[in-house]
């Protein structure tokens, strides 16, 4: 592979960068063939890096470079402009976004309600939501499956952080979380973004689409400021919690906090669900297992918290979708300082990338890594994983907070609608995970099933 090497003696070991065109680097190839180009990266070395136009950023690739990375050195990095910049001025300052001391207060205060005992009450909401969007689809019907599971997880999302019903506004609503994630993942891809506040066509729908979401959620908050029921629900938290001087959250940090909850609390698992229905489809033997067990272990009823442990298989298929299609399938980091990684040099300000889509493909940890096996997940050779070379929720400091919520949520929606219908592709799609168009790792234009109730 050709490359060019960064002339820097100083340094233990030496940095290799893919090549690109002159001026932009690799964007175009970043801006048009995501995967590809990470995927290559991993090709090319452990540790190897590319170009955005003039900026450098490194990829690092192995999980001990990970738990290096966002563990050990979690505050020798931050999150960089790049997230700062585009998602700031969209959802403002939430727990996402946010640095330093407070990030950690936030993340502090809103740490113990994702606690799994505190999670666990929300299985019942699950199983509920997930029989109630079940029952819309008749035999036969052709449903498209990720907007499906955008409606589930949303209605879901909403009524854990909110106690409200969103089911019936999802689609306006799912509507309006596309624009802005679609603008966000646009924005990303950029060298150097029009700021937002510019009358541009893009950011005049991105604008009118948070109008949509802000208008959403200050109807729960207002509704909520209005009530005088007790509630266990996560606005509850936001809205009782107070700093050391005994002040609330400002009603700015509040909405940032919500639309951070509501957009990260349901696009992710969705698309995790997505890929699951997709690859039970394209492997019927797996598929057929996952019915044997949902039949013998539920008989028909609705599954609960209590049930989960009894269907280990459904857990192994969701988790092998994860490593698979990890809905966030790269992040950043911008060192805040010279910081040594594995003996590589990154200099202040310089990018670190990692990416749990080409991690996740590490042949040495998951042979014949394209395979779809969920036998890869069973207890006893998950144990065997080194730390950090499954990462689909990132680690550390900043590891994804609603890890508990959402695995408890995609095995346990697995379980309830598998029971209830089974799917099939219906021919003809070409279906590609699209991360040039979508936050997360979408597939491009949906995925359409046709259903058989069962
Ligand atoms: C399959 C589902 C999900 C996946 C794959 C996922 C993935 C991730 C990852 C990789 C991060 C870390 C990003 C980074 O370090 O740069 C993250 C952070 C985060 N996630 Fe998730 N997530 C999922 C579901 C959820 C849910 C259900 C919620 C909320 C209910 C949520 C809320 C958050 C928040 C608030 C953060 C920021 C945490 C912080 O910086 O302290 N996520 N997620």
């Amino acid at each position: 592979m050709a490359t060019q090497v960064k002339t820097d003696t100083s340094e233990q070991k030496t940095i290799h960068y893919l090549r690109g065109t002159p001026i932009l680097g690799n964007l175009p190839e970043y801006s048009r063939d995501r995967l590809t180009l990470l995927k290559r990266i991993a090709a090319a070395g452990d540790v190897y890096g590319m170009h955005f136009g003039p900026f450098p950023a490194v990829m690092f690739n192995k999980p001990e470079h990970i738990h290096s990375i966002l563990v050990e050195h979690a505050y020798d990095f931050d999150k960089g402009d790049a997230i700062h910049n585009i998602f700031r001025p969209v959802v403002g300052d939430g727990i996402f976004t946010s640095e330093g001391d407070f990030h950690r207060r936030q993340r502090k205060l809103m740490a113990p309600s994702f606690q799994p005992r505190h999670i666990a009450s929300y299985a019942t909401i699950m199983g509920d939501y997930s029989e109630q969007i079940q029952q819309t689809w008749q035999d036969g019907a052709i449903v498209d499956i990720d907007q499906q599971m955008t409606n589930l997880t949303m209605s879901i999302i909403g009524k854990a952080l909110f106690d409200a019903d969103v089911f019936a506004e999802t689609d306006e609503l799912g509507k309006a979380m596309s624009v802005l994630f679609a603008h966000v993942a646009q924005r990303l891809s950029m060298l150097l973004p029009p700021p937002y506040s510019w009358p541009l066509p893009g950011n005049i729908r991105t604008r009118k689409a948070m109008q949509i979401l802000r208008n959403s959620v200050q109807r729960f908050i207002d509704e909520r400021r209005n009530s005088t029921t007790e509630r266990n629900d996560f606005l509850s938290i936001l809205l009782q919690a107070r700093d050391e001087d005994g002040n609330p959250m400002s009603d700015d940090q509040l909405m940032a906090e919500c639309l951070t909850l509501f957009g990260a609390g349901h696009e992710t698992t969705a698309t995790a669900l997505t890929w699951t229905w997709y690859l039970l489809c394209q492997h019927p033997e797996i598929y057929q297992k996952v019915l044997q067990e949902v039949d013998t272990v539920l008989q028909g009823r609705t599954p609960t918290y209590d049930d989960l442990t009894k269907l280990p298989y459904c857990l192994q298929v969701f988790k092998e979708t994860l490593r698979l299609y990890p809905p966030a399938y790269a992040t950043s980091r911008r060192a805040l300082r010279d910081v040594q990684i594995d003996g590589y040099h990154v200099s202040k300000n310089q990018v670190a990338l990692i990416a749990p889509y080409t991690l996740h493909r590490r042949p040495e940890y998951f042979p014949d890594p394209e395979k779809f096996d969920p036998e890869r997940f069973t207890p006893a050779r998950e144990k065997q994983l080194p730390r950090n070379a499954f990462v689909p929720f990132g680690a550390g400091p900043r590891i994804c907070i609603g890890l508990y919520f959402s695995m408890m949520e995609g095995h346990l929606l697995l379980a309830t609608l598998a029971q209830r219908a089974k799917f099939s592709l219906v021919p003809g799609q070409t279906i590609t995970p699209d991360p040039l168009h979508h936050l997360t790792l979408r597939p491009a234009g949906g995925i359409r099933v046709a259903v058989t109730r069962r």
